[in-house]
Protein backbone atom coordinates (compact mmCIF):
# COMPACT_ATOMS: atom_id res chain seq x y z
CA UNK A 1 0.00 0.00 0.00
CA UNK A 2 1.44 3.40 -1.05
CA UNK A 3 0.37 6.60 -0.03
CA UNK A 4 1.96 9.95 -0.48
CA UNK A 5 1.18 10.82 3.33
CA UNK A 6 2.14 9.20 6.07
CA UNK A 7 -0.90 9.61 8.36
CA UNK A 8 -3.19 8.37 5.72
CA UNK A 9 -0.89 5.09 6.30
CA UNK A 10 -1.33 5.15 9.60
CA UNK A 11 -4.91 5.53 10.21
CA UNK A 12 -5.34 2.59 7.84
CA UNK A 13 -3.09 0.80 9.46
CA UNK A 14 -4.93 1.43 13.25
CA UNK A 15 -8.42 0.90 10.93
CA UNK A 16 -7.13 -2.80 10.40
CA UNK A 17 -5.85 -3.38 14.28
CA UNK A 18 -9.31 -2.23 15.38
CA UNK A 19 -11.44 -4.13 12.93
CA UNK A 20 -9.41 -7.33 14.36
CA UNK A 21 -9.94 -6.46 17.84
CA UNK A 22 -13.80 -5.96 16.83
CA UNK A 23 -13.92 -9.15 14.63
CA UNK A 24 -12.61 -11.39 18.35
CA UNK A 25 -14.11 -9.50 21.13
CA UNK A 26 -17.54 -10.08 18.60
CA UNK A 27 -16.32 -13.80 18.56
CA UNK A 28 -15.75 -13.51 22.87
CA UNK A 29 -11.70 -14.11 21.64
CA UNK A 30 -9.06 -12.47 22.49
CA UNK A 31 -6.95 -10.59 19.85
CA UNK A 32 -3.28 -11.03 20.24
CA UNK A 33 -1.29 -8.37 18.89
CA UNK A 34 2.34 -8.26 18.19
CA UNK A 35 3.43 -4.62 18.79
CA UNK A 36 6.33 -2.45 17.42
CA UNK A 37 8.34 0.63 18.72
CA UNK A 38 10.38 3.34 16.98
CA UNK A 39 8.88 6.13 15.06
CA UNK A 40 6.98 4.39 12.36
CA UNK A 41 3.89 3.20 14.35
CA UNK A 42 3.30 6.22 17.12
CA UNK A 43 0.75 7.36 14.92
CA UNK A 44 -1.04 4.15 14.68
CA UNK A 45 -1.53 4.69 18.61
CA UNK A 46 -2.60 7.92 18.39
CA UNK A 47 -5.13 6.60 16.15
CA UNK A 48 -5.73 3.63 18.68
CA UNK A 49 -5.99 6.30 21.67
CA UNK A 50 -8.54 8.39 19.75
CA UNK A 51 -10.63 5.76 19.24
CA UNK A 52 -10.61 4.37 22.22
CA UNK A 53 -10.99 8.02 24.34
CA UNK A 54 -14.22 8.28 21.94
CA UNK A 55 -15.53 5.25 22.84
CA UNK A 56 -15.42 3.52 19.62
CA UNK A 57 -13.04 0.98 20.62
CA UNK A 58 -11.93 -1.29 23.83
CA UNK A 59 -9.02 -3.38 25.14
CA UNK A 60 -10.55 -5.32 27.37
CA UNK A 61 -9.96 -8.54 24.82
CA UNK A 62 -6.55 -7.31 23.93
CA UNK A 63 -3.26 -9.26 24.76
CA UNK A 64 0.35 -7.47 23.66
CA UNK A 65 3.74 -8.86 22.79
CA UNK A 66 6.26 -6.40 21.99
CA UNK A 67 9.34 -7.07 19.61
CA UNK A 68 12.12 -6.03 21.58
CA UNK A 69 13.74 -4.43 24.53
CA UNK A 70 17.32 -3.07 25.08
CA UNK A 71 19.61 -4.73 27.47
CA UNK A 72 20.28 -2.97 31.13
CA UNK A 73 17.78 -0.59 31.46
CA UNK A 74 14.88 -0.76 33.55
CA UNK A 75 11.22 -0.43 32.44
CA UNK A 76 10.97 2.88 33.61
CA UNK A 77 13.82 4.41 32.01
CA UNK A 78 13.07 6.80 30.08
CA UNK A 79 14.81 4.95 26.55
CA UNK A 80 13.42 1.84 27.59
CA UNK A 81 10.81 0.41 24.95
CA UNK A 82 8.74 -0.38 28.26
CA UNK A 83 8.42 3.62 28.75
CA UNK A 84 7.88 4.38 25.24
CA UNK A 85 4.54 1.83 25.22
CA UNK A 86 3.30 3.21 27.98
CA UNK A 87 3.52 6.80 26.72
CA UNK A 88 2.43 6.25 23.46
CA UNK A 89 -0.40 3.79 24.14
CA UNK A 90 -0.76 1.38 27.22
CA UNK A 91 -1.31 4.43 29.87
CA UNK A 92 -3.95 5.86 27.57
CA UNK A 93 -5.96 2.53 27.76
CA UNK A 94 -8.36 2.17 30.58
CA UNK A 95 -9.59 -1.37 29.77
CA UNK A 96 -6.53 -3.20 29.01
CA UNK A 97 -5.75 -6.06 31.75
CA UNK A 98 -1.82 -4.79 32.32
CA UNK A 99 -1.35 -8.67 33.03
CA UNK A 100 -1.83 -9.06 29.55
CA UNK A 101 1.02 -6.84 28.18
CA UNK A 102 3.91 -8.28 27.61
CA UNK A 103 7.57 -6.97 26.36
CA UNK A 104 11.06 -8.46 26.83
CA UNK A 105 13.02 -7.93 30.32
CA UNK A 106 16.09 -6.16 29.17
CA UNK A 107 17.84 -6.61 32.60
CA UNK A 108 18.53 -10.27 33.19
CA UNK A 109 22.16 -10.88 34.97
CA UNK A 110 22.94 -14.40 33.70
CA UNK A 111 22.99 -16.18 30.38
CA UNK A 112 21.06 -18.90 31.96
CA UNK A 113 18.46 -16.38 32.77
CA UNK A 114 18.16 -14.91 29.59
CA UNK A 115 17.64 -18.52 27.81
CA UNK A 116 14.92 -18.72 30.46
CA UNK A 117 13.61 -16.12 29.76
CA UNK A 118 13.43 -15.91 25.87
CA UNK A 119 11.82 -19.65 26.08
CA UNK A 120 9.35 -18.08 28.59
CA UNK A 121 8.43 -15.27 26.49
CA UNK A 122 7.92 -17.84 23.32
CA UNK A 123 6.26 -20.28 25.29
CA UNK A 124 3.97 -17.76 26.41
CA UNK A 125 3.20 -16.20 22.91
CA UNK A 126 2.50 -20.11 22.44
CA UNK A 127 -0.08 -20.02 25.41
CA UNK A 128 -2.30 -17.32 24.24
CA UNK A 129 -2.97 -18.63 20.77
CA UNK A 130 0.00 -16.84 18.65
CA UNK A 131 -0.29 -13.90 17.52
CA UNK A 132 -3.55 -12.73 15.26
CA UNK A 133 -1.73 -9.29 14.05
CA UNK A 134 1.77 -8.41 13.90
CA UNK A 135 2.86 -4.53 13.74
CA UNK A 136 6.51 -3.83 12.27
CA UNK A 137 8.98 -1.06 11.55
CA UNK A 138 11.72 -1.61 9.74
CA UNK A 139 15.91 -0.39 10.71
CA UNK A 140 17.65 1.76 8.08
CA UNK A 141 19.55 -2.38 6.73
CA UNK A 142 16.18 -4.34 6.40
CA UNK A 143 16.01 -4.95 10.24
CA UNK A 144 12.95 -5.94 12.15
CA UNK A 145 12.65 -5.94 15.64
CA UNK A 146 16.09 -6.48 16.40
CA UNK A 147 17.11 -9.32 14.14
CA UNK A 148 19.62 -7.41 12.48
CA UNK A 149 21.21 -8.26 9.15
CA UNK A 150 22.78 -11.85 9.10
CA UNK A 151 19.62 -13.09 11.38
CA UNK A 152 18.65 -16.42 9.69
CA UNK A 153 14.74 -17.47 9.07
CA UNK A 154 15.11 -20.08 12.54
CA UNK A 155 15.86 -17.51 14.98
CA UNK A 156 13.49 -17.53 17.99
CA UNK A 157 13.85 -15.06 20.56
CA UNK A 158 17.32 -14.24 22.07
CA UNK A 159 19.85 -11.22 23.09
CA UNK A 160 21.56 -10.14 20.38
CA UNK A 161 24.13 -7.12 19.57
CA UNK A 162 23.23 -3.83 18.12
CA UNK A 163 24.78 -3.10 14.52
CA UNK A 164 26.99 0.40 14.45
CA UNK A 165 23.80 1.26 12.08
CA UNK A 166 21.56 0.47 14.54
CA UNK A 167 23.42 1.87 17.71
CA UNK A 168 24.25 5.35 15.40
CA UNK A 169 20.13 5.70 14.36
CA UNK A 170 19.50 5.29 18.40
CA UNK A 171 22.41 7.79 19.45
CA UNK A 172 19.98 10.69 19.38
CA UNK A 173 17.28 8.81 22.03
CA UNK A 174 20.73 8.30 23.65
CA UNK A 175 22.26 11.22 24.27
CA UNK A 176 25.00 9.97 22.24
CA UNK A 177 26.38 6.53 20.31
CA UNK A 178 28.32 6.15 22.85
CA UNK A 179 25.43 5.88 25.61
CA UNK A 180 23.07 3.19 23.62
CA UNK A 181 23.17 -0.31 24.49
CA UNK A 182 25.42 -2.79 23.08
CA UNK A 183 22.86 -5.90 23.50
CA UNK A 184 18.95 -5.80 22.71
CA UNK A 185 16.61 -9.07 23.14
CA UNK A 186 14.29 -9.42 20.47
CA UNK A 187 11.99 -11.90 18.90
CA UNK A 188 13.37 -13.83 16.52
CA UNK A 189 12.42 -13.91 12.92
CA UNK A 190 10.36 -16.82 13.01
CA UNK A 191 8.67 -15.62 15.79
CA UNK A 192 7.77 -13.20 13.84
CA UNK A 193 6.31 -15.08 10.62
CA UNK A 194 4.73 -17.18 13.16
CA UNK A 195 2.23 -14.12 12.99
CA UNK A 196 -1.43 -14.51 11.10
CA UNK A 197 -0.78 -11.18 9.63
CA UNK A 198 2.04 -8.65 9.53
CA UNK A 199 2.14 -5.09 8.85
CA UNK A 200 5.00 -3.05 8.47
CA UNK A 201 5.46 0.52 8.13
CA UNK A 202 8.07 2.47 6.35
CA UNK A 203 8.66 5.92 6.01
CA UNK A 204 10.93 8.31 4.52
CA UNK A 205 13.66 8.19 2.13
CA UNK A 206 15.97 6.50 4.90
CA UNK A 207 14.46 2.97 4.10
CA UNK A 208 14.19 3.55 0.31
CA UNK A 209 16.82 1.00 -0.86
CA UNK A 210 16.00 -1.60 2.32
CA UNK A 211 12.41 -1.38 1.44
CA UNK A 212 12.87 -2.20 -2.54
CA UNK A 213 15.48 -4.62 -1.13
CA UNK A 214 13.13 -6.35 1.15
CA UNK A 215 10.30 -6.46 -1.42
CA UNK A 216 12.14 -7.38 -4.88
CA UNK A 217 15.41 -8.19 -3.73
CA UNK A 218 16.66 -12.02 -3.11
CA UNK A 219 15.06 -13.70 0.19
CA UNK A 220 18.04 -13.48 2.41
CA UNK A 221 19.15 -12.75 6.07
CA UNK A 222 20.82 -9.91 4.96
CA UNK A 223 17.94 -8.56 4.59
CA UNK A 224 15.50 -10.08 7.07
CA UNK A 225 12.74 -7.94 6.37
CA UNK A 226 13.18 -9.85 2.68
CA UNK A 227 11.76 -12.86 4.83
CA UNK A 228 8.28 -11.65 4.77
CA UNK A 229 7.86 -12.48 1.06
CA UNK A 230 7.35 -15.68 1.84
CA UNK A 231 4.75 -14.70 4.37
CA UNK A 232 1.14 -15.35 3.32
CA UNK A 233 -0.20 -12.38 4.72
CA UNK A 234 2.03 -9.59 4.98
CA UNK A 235 1.48 -5.87 3.41
CA UNK A 236 4.04 -3.18 3.69
CA UNK A 237 2.45 0.59 4.06
CA UNK A 238 4.69 2.92 2.44
CA UNK A 239 4.72 6.35 2.11
CA UNK A 240 6.48 8.17 -1.36
CA UNK A 241 9.80 8.44 -0.56
CA UNK A 242 9.87 4.87 0.97
CA UNK A 243 8.73 3.23 -1.93
CA UNK A 244 10.77 5.49 -4.17
CA UNK A 245 13.29 2.67 -5.40
CA UNK A 246 10.24 0.00 -6.24
C1 LIG B 1 14.45 -0.06 16.15
C2 LIG B 1 13.35 -1.04 16.59
C3 LIG B 1 12.64 -1.60 15.38
C4 LIG B 1 12.16 -0.45 14.51
C5 LIG B 1 13.35 0.34 14.03
C6 LIG B 1 12.99 1.47 13.07
O1 LIG B 1 15.53 -0.75 15.66
N1 LIG B 1 13.88 -2.11 17.37
O2 LIG B 1 11.56 -2.41 15.81
O3 LIG B 1 11.43 -0.96 13.43
O4 LIG B 1 13.99 0.87 15.18
O5 LIG B 1 12.59 2.60 13.77
P1 LIG B 1 11.86 3.84 13.10
O6 LIG B 1 10.45 3.45 12.94
O7 LIG B 1 12.05 4.94 14.11
O8 LIG B 1 12.55 4.11 11.82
Amino acid sequence: VIREDSDDLSREVASRIAQRIAEKAQAGLCCVLGLATGSSPTQVYKWLVRWHREGALSFWNVITFNLDEYCGLQPDDLQSYHHFMNVHLFDHLSDIDRNNIHIPDGTFSSTEDIRKLCAEYEAVIQAAGGIDLQLLGMGRMGHIGFNESGSARYTRTRAVYLDRVTRVDAASDFFGEPHVPKKAVTMGVATILEAREILLLAFGENKTSSVAKAVEGPVTPAVPASFLQAHPNATFYLDGAASAGL
